[in-house]
């Protein structure tokens, strides 16, 4: 049988047990737990302990500058006291109720985020919950092909990323996600990103003029395209389905005027515009929804991560009133035993209250270019890093070859493991870095800290993210 923990008086494990521990913990895992629902990036991979504001902990003690906050759901903080006290509050009063019961935390947050909506874009809708961002997208495509007579063409962005249920990988750009399994509904159309660092079409964002908006515009110039009916003056096409900025895709922000023009093209076409902002929502890149950089409105917003700090999983979708009104989406049209979870609504309600409070599009404004100016600082250091841009507190940093452009992969592996080792030192003390790869061709470090990161713990990162890459050179020219 094995071994239970030891716990010290204090009920902390002691070191030595939990290095122990953790050894059989790795065999037991490599045994029992299916590997099918994630990707282990380390070898071996790493286990955690503890966390705290933007650190996370391992059995040693060793500190980890956490830079992706898993994958931006705890955009908060780690263990953020305001939010963990709404789930204990919760916890001891209310914790579980069917959700064909109502408890006063669901009917609260779904007006708090609808007149949100209505504030920032003037327009009356709904809100529906469900537990995770996938669910929430397929919750969305059943509204669009309500809306929109059953069709169940989409289109999508290349680099896009919407989940790995079965309709939510068909209109994910990667085919990695469907090759074994195929997917449900039709495959998206996936129409090229602007993603100006590497222009699709080989254009220059200075006098490129949109060009990528055109060559979309042109799919409906003529029936001979595929996808319009100008006699009927009706597209095969139901929604497009976007992340304002690319997460997956490697944070990719698109240029100044993009979504305008875009928005027009799909609006003279009845195309339902679907704003996937499950990764970039919730002042991520600066603003509440991250479309509001973009000046245009959606129709159907789907939402998850940090809506509950990653706390008890909770997602949702916003959708003008027209398309989710009772008598258009009836009563079951969707559900889920967890929906609307008590615990879920209970910290997500209080998040919102948490953002109404504090001036959050000026604080994510100013530590994103703090940390940008710092970024751009280590790029004229470092010449293998192309490109480094953000949005709010969404940065990227872009890891090619000595060119400056061509793609380093094995580059981004190598310094992802190196930040992983914890040995990296400041100010006398050892620290490690989480980060997380994305983009097009795995080159990229997408960096999405907590928005309640420090200056300097901003600094704290910029001074090891220094160190990682002069480690990672020198390593490189030993073994040239
Ligand atoms: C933009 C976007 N959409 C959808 C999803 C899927 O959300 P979940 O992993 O909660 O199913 C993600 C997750 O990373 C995402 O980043």
């Amino acid at each position: 049988m094995r071994r239970p923990l030891k716990l010290a008086a204090d009920g902390a494990h002691h070191t030595s047990a939990r290095i122990h521990d953790e050894r059989e913990l790795l065999k037991l895992e490599a045994l029992y737990c299916s590997h099918g629902d994630t990707v282990h990036y380390a070898d071996p991979p790493k286990l955690f302990e503890r966390c705290e504001g933007s650190f996370l902990y391992d059995a040693e003690g060793r500190e980890y500058l956490d830079l992706q906050m898993w994958y931006s759901a705890v955009s908060f903080g780690y263990r953020n006291p305001r939010l963990n006290h709404a789930v204990t509050a919760q916890l001891d009063r209310l914790p579980q109720l069917a959700s064909q019961y109502l408890h006063r935390e669901k009917i609260e947050l779904a007006a708090h985020i609808a007149r949100r909506v209505e504030n920032t874009w003037g327009m009356k809708g709904r809100v529906q919950f469900n537990v995770g961002g996938s669910q929430a997208v397929e919750d969305s495509l059943k509204l669009v092909r309500n809306a929109r007579g059953g069709k169940s063409l989409m289109f999508a962005f290349e680099g896009g990323y919407h989940g790995r249920t079965l309709g939510a990988t068909a209109i994910t750009s990667s085919y990695r996600y469907r090759r074994r399994y195929g997917h449900f509904g039709e495959r998206a159309h996936f129409v090229p990103f602007p993603y100006c660092f590497r222009c699709p079409y080989g254009k220059k964002r200075d006098d490129c003029g949109l060009y990528c908006v055109d060559q979309f515009a042109r799919l409906f110039d003529s029936e001979y395209h595929g996808v319009w009916d100008g006699k009927a003056g009706e597209c095969e096409f139901a929604a497009f389905y976007v992340e304002p900025i690319l997460g997956t895709g490697g944070y990719i922000i698109p240029p100044p005027g993009y979504f305008e023009k875009l928005k027009g093209i799909l609006e003279a076409r009845r195309i339902l515009l679907v704003d996937d902002e499950i990764q970039m929502g919730f002042y991520r890149a600066g603003k509440f929804w991250a479309l509001e950089n973009f000046n245009v409105k959606p129709d159907i917003i789907v939402f998850g991560k940090a809506l509950t700090n990653g706390l008890n999983p909770l997602s949702g979708l916003w959708a003008r009133e027209e398309l989710i009104n009772p008598q258009a989406f009836p009563p079951g049209s969707t559900h889920s035993t967890f929906s609307s979870n008590p615990l879920g609504t209970a910290v997500a309600l209080e998040t919102m209250k948490m953002l109404d409070e504090e001036d959050y599009e000026r604080m994510t404004a100013l530590k994103g270019a703090y940390f940008l100016n710092g970024l751009n600082e280590l790029k004229r250091r470092h010449r293998t890093i192309g490109d480094v841009d953000g949005m709010g507190l969404a940065l990227r940093m872009e890891i090619c070859g000595d060119d400056g452009f061509t793609p380093d992969r094995a580059k981004v592996d190598l310094l992802v493991d190196e930040a992983l080792k914890g040995d990296l030192e400041h100010d006398g003390k050892h620290y490690g870095l989480v980060l997380d790869i994305g983009g097009y061709y795995k080159n990229v470090i997408t960096l999405a800290p907590a928005l309640s990161i420090s200056y300097g713990e901003i600094d704290l990162a910029l001074a090891l993210l220094d160190q990682l890459m002069n480690r990672v050179a020198k390593r490189r020219a030993q073994h040239a």
